[in-house]
């Protein structure tokens, strides 16, 4: 039975994930670690390193009890029965596979810390997003480290969380999956695991399989929702051009029930820290089985989210008589989606900088990112941070009202709530004029919008149209 549980990485997997594990066995010991001394002082604060709703109350009911944070990392492997390894996997910036294959460097160093510091069994489960056949390695790796009278079983135990809905996802999951090896040892780890879960989620909704079949899944169900918004964005850019609106072509096609209604906003571009690491750790993975057509196939998925975001911002600027040059642009929302603080490969990231090497001065807003992020997405990341000067083109605002004073435009990147309800009438009275607003997640009433004043351009649809037609209505 599995009494003591160590989680190596507490990051927006690990924290939440642990935290929902905690609350549902009371029975358990949990300890989370991390090698960041600021992300375990931030777990073991009232201010938690990651925005989640509801994980706050989670946190405040289960730490201190049997939910731990520390850097103490060593401590929590020897002490635990069952080891989570739920560290980044990002995609190479260097080297054989770069821009394409997983790093796996961080599973490789919880790995060696595993098999260097652990006195007793343990099994160990991979809980990051891998390629297939990582666990192998962290066999292998565990195996030729191997202490005598300890052995170590490696599981498969993706998560399916996604970020602003983690903790209901987590206490209401789809489905589990735990891919073991099919040896009498094996399936004893699975069962193990299996009875963790089974303190809260349905027997039926858990899952087991071979390991690979269990790190493939995971990569597979990225690919197909990412291959589903870049299908919808397709349609939205037919949209644009033709005068179909994509929310009644969406809800047209959705309404098939082999199809179903999810996953078909068409938006701005999807972002977060995983569908385009995995959707090109398939490209690489089918590269390197020869498969070049299956590796074309996925990597289109990548190259329609590129152009999305593009076509986007040369929207904006288009729009804008061609120049942005000197120009205010009030930027509303910077996260990749709404209920996060993540920015990470937020199409946020990618308009601002397509404006700011225009050379616009962005006023940018969002209500969980802090300052020091924005600037730090903007200036740092991949390569052309010279030709724009952060510092004196971008301001960050503390709300949306200030940060549309005196601006030609504003771009609506994040679909928070807040912004359905604000005072657009106020905004527009501050603004240049004529003053733009281009709805990135089509959430905003056009026609509301338009009577106030504003010049719209929303994604998937071929606003001239609707602004003609008002005319001629009026
Ligand atoms: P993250 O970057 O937020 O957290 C990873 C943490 O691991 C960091 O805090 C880092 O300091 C720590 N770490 C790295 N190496 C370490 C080591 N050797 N010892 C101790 N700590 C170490 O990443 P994340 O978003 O939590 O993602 C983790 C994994 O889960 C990735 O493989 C990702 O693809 C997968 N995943 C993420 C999500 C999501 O919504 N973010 C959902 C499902 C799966
Ligand atoms: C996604 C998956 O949904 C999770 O199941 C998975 O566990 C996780 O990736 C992961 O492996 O990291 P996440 O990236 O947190 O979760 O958020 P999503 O809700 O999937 O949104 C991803 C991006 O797609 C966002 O930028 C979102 O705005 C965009 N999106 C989503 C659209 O543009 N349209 C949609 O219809 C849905």
């Amino acid at each position: 039975m599995v009494l003591k549980i160590c989680c190596i990485g507490a990051g927006y997997v690990g924290g939440p994930t642990c935290s929902v594990i905690a609350l549902k066995c009371p029975d358990i010991k949990v300890v989370v670690t991390d090698k960041s001394e600021s992300r375990i002082q931030a777990w073991n604060s009232d201010r938690l390193p990651v925005y989640e709703p509801g994980l706050d109350e989670v946190v405040k009911q289960c730490r201190g009890r049997n939910l731990f944070f520390t850097t103490d990392v060593d401590t929590a492997i020897k002490e635990a029965d069952l080891i989570f390894i739920s560290v980044n996997t990002p995609t190479k910036t260097f080297g054989f596979g770069k821009g394409r294959a997983a790093d796996l460097r961080y599973i490789e160093a919880a790995g060696r810390r595993i098999a260097e510091v652990a006195k007793s069994s343990k099994i160990v489960v991979e809980k990051s997003t891998v390629p297939v056949r990582a666990a192998e390695s962290i066999n292998n790796i565990l195996k030729a480290n191997t202490k005598p009278g300890v052995s170590f079983q490696v599981l498969s135990n993706p998560e399916f969380l996604a970020e602003g809905s983690a903790i209901n996802d987590l206490l209401h999951p789809d489905r589990i999956l735990i891919g073991g090896e099919q040896t009498e040892e094996g399936r004893e780890a699975v069962q193990k695991l299996c009875c963790i879960y089974k303190h809260w989620i349905p027997e039926e909704k858990i899952l087991t399989m071979n390991t690979w079949s269990s790190e493939l899944t995971k990569l597979a169900a990225n690919a197909f929702l990412a291959q589903r918004i870049s299908a919808i964005n397709s349609i939205s850019a037919i949209c644009e051009a033709t005068g179909a609106d994509i929310t009644e072509v969406a809800h047209g096609i959705g309404t098939d029930s082999r199809i179903g209604p999810k996953f078909l906003t068409a938006s701005v571009g999807f972002g977060g820290s995983c569908f385009q690491k995995d959707v090109l750790n398939i490209v690489y993975l089918s590269e390197c089985l020869n498969l070049p057509a299956v590796a074309a196939f996925w990597h289109q998925v990548i190259e329609m989210n590129n152009f999305q975001r593009t076509r986007f911002a040369r929207r904006i600027t288009e729009k804008l008589f061609n120049t942005v040059a000197g120009k205010n642009i009030a930027v509303f929302g910077f996260a990749f989606k709404k209920d996060t603080g993540d920015t990470r490969e937020s199409p946020a990231i990618y308009i601002c900088k397509h404006l700011l090497e225009e050379g616009a001065n962005l006023h940018v807003y969002d209500p969980k990112v802090p300052e020091q992020q924005i600037r730090i997405d903007l200036t740092y990341s991949e390569g052309i941070e010279d030709c724009f000067k952060v510092d004196q083109q971008v301001t960050v605002c503390t709300d949306p009202y200030s940060a549309a004073v005196n601006t030609h435009a504003i771009v609506l990147c994040t679909e928070w709530d807040e912004f359905l309800g604000l005072d657009y009438k106020k905004i527009y009275d501050s603004m240049f004029k004529p003053a733009f607003l281009f709805d990135g997640r089509k959430m905003l009433s056009i026609e509301n919008l338009q009577k106030i004043g504003f010049h719209v351009e929303t994604i998937g649809v071929k606003t001239s149209r609707i602004q003609n037609r008002n005319v001629a209505d009026a």
